[in-house]
């Protein structure tokens, strides 16, 4: 958020706080001068992602478990008046939430509902919301704001979809704003999850072999986690000041890169000789979308683009990533 001359710094509760876009969502805040309070129950956010963050004096850490909304710790409700307050929590891990979907449930819908009582008892009247492409489910066309029917075909697309729909009545009662920000593949440091997590965990285990989940095919946008944070900012700085609910996918202009792609590229990173085996099926788990095609033009047309295309941001959080595990 951008700080206007005269005003006060703006006070942010951030939720999922150590995660991956959580974190790095805090640090900006907090050098656009924000105070800020984290929360995270810390359940696949780690604290060394937060090393930076605590060491401001305009930062709050509270660990708490989100997935009750009638048993919000009272440390969170007692915050005292927050101005906005960013939903990050969420289950990211979709293949367990397909095993049970007690999971997505929890960590993704009930998280959105404490989230909004949260911003009953601080008086906060503005929400950003970490939504995602799965809401659209499995498409060919390409996927605008205003596409439907919305059908994911995952427990957490479908939790996601429902989170949207609360916050969509919350802004006919007590949120004057909604942002529901939906974001492709999101990657770069601090990863908790995602295919390059789990490329740099297979050849930390074994440094031989890369088991590809699917055949390799599938191909999606990819954006880098600074451009996902600079676009959201982006986004609430241009239209703070207008009530009512606010929809934008977030993502590069191109189709995206390979499975088999970022496999490659990995291994490179990794010294280049481990051998890269695939499955015989056209996705990695149930409940992935293979391909997608993700309409940005109302996001071009508010004048925000990434400058990195999914090629670029994937090369340079596989550097990243594979620097961060030591595997170079
Ligand atoms: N990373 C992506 O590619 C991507 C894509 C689309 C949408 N999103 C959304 O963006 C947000 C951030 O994703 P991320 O990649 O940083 O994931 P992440 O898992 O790193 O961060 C989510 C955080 O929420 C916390 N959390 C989960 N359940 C909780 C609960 N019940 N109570 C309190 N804290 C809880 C976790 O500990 C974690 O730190 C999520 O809402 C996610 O659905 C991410």
């Amino acid at each position: 958020m951008q700080k206007h001359p005269g005003e006060q710094a703006m006070k942010m509760l951030v939720t999922g706080a150590a995660g991956f876009v959580g974190s790095h969502l805090v640090d900006e805040l907090l050098s656009r001068g924000a105070t800020v309070v984290g929360t995270d129950n810390l359940l696949r956010g780690r604290m060394e992602n937060l090393a930076g963050a605590g060491a401001n004096d305009r930062f709050t850490f509270i660990e708490a478990e989100l997935g009750d909304p009638d048993k919000i710790p009272d440390a969170l409700l007692a915050i005292g008046p927050c101005d906005m307050v960013w939903h990050m929590a969420a289950n990211s891990d979709i293949a367990a939430g397909a095993r049970d979907d007690a999971i997505d449930f929890r960590d993704t819908f009930q998280t959105t509902r404490s989230a909004l009582a949260i911003c009953r008892a601080t008086d906060a009247r503005r929400l950003v919301f970490a939504s995602t492409s799965a809401v659209y489910g499995e498409n060919d066309e390409a996927l605008a704001e205003d596409t439907g029917p919305l059908l994911p075909i995952s427990n957490y697309g479908a939790m996601k979809l429902a989170a949207e729909a609360a916050i969509s009545a919350a802004v006919e009662t007590f949120l004057d704003t909604a942002f529901i920000l939906r974001f492709p593949n999101v990657i770069g440091s601090r990863a908790t999850h995602g295919v390059i997590y789990d490329f740099c965990q297979k050849l930390m285990a074994d440094p031989s072999l890369l088991q590809v989940l699917g055949d390799g095919t599938q191909k999606k946008p990819y954006l880098y986690v600074a451009e996902l944070v600079e676009a959201m900012l982006f986004i609430i700085d241009r239209i703070a000041g207008q009530p009512g609910r606010h929809l934008y996918n977030i993502g590069p202009r191109d189709e995206g890169v390979s499975v088999s792609e970022i496999a490659g590229a990995m291994v490179t990173h990794a010294g280049g000789t481990a051998t890269i085996a695939y499955q015989d099926t056209d996705r990695g788990w149930v409940g992935d979308v293979p391909r997608f095609s993700y309409s940005t033009a109302k996001l071009d047309r508010l004048g925000w683009s990434p400058e990195l295309t999914s090629r670029d941001a994937m090369l340079r959080a596989v550097a990243e990533c594979a620097g961060e595990w030591g595997l170079t």
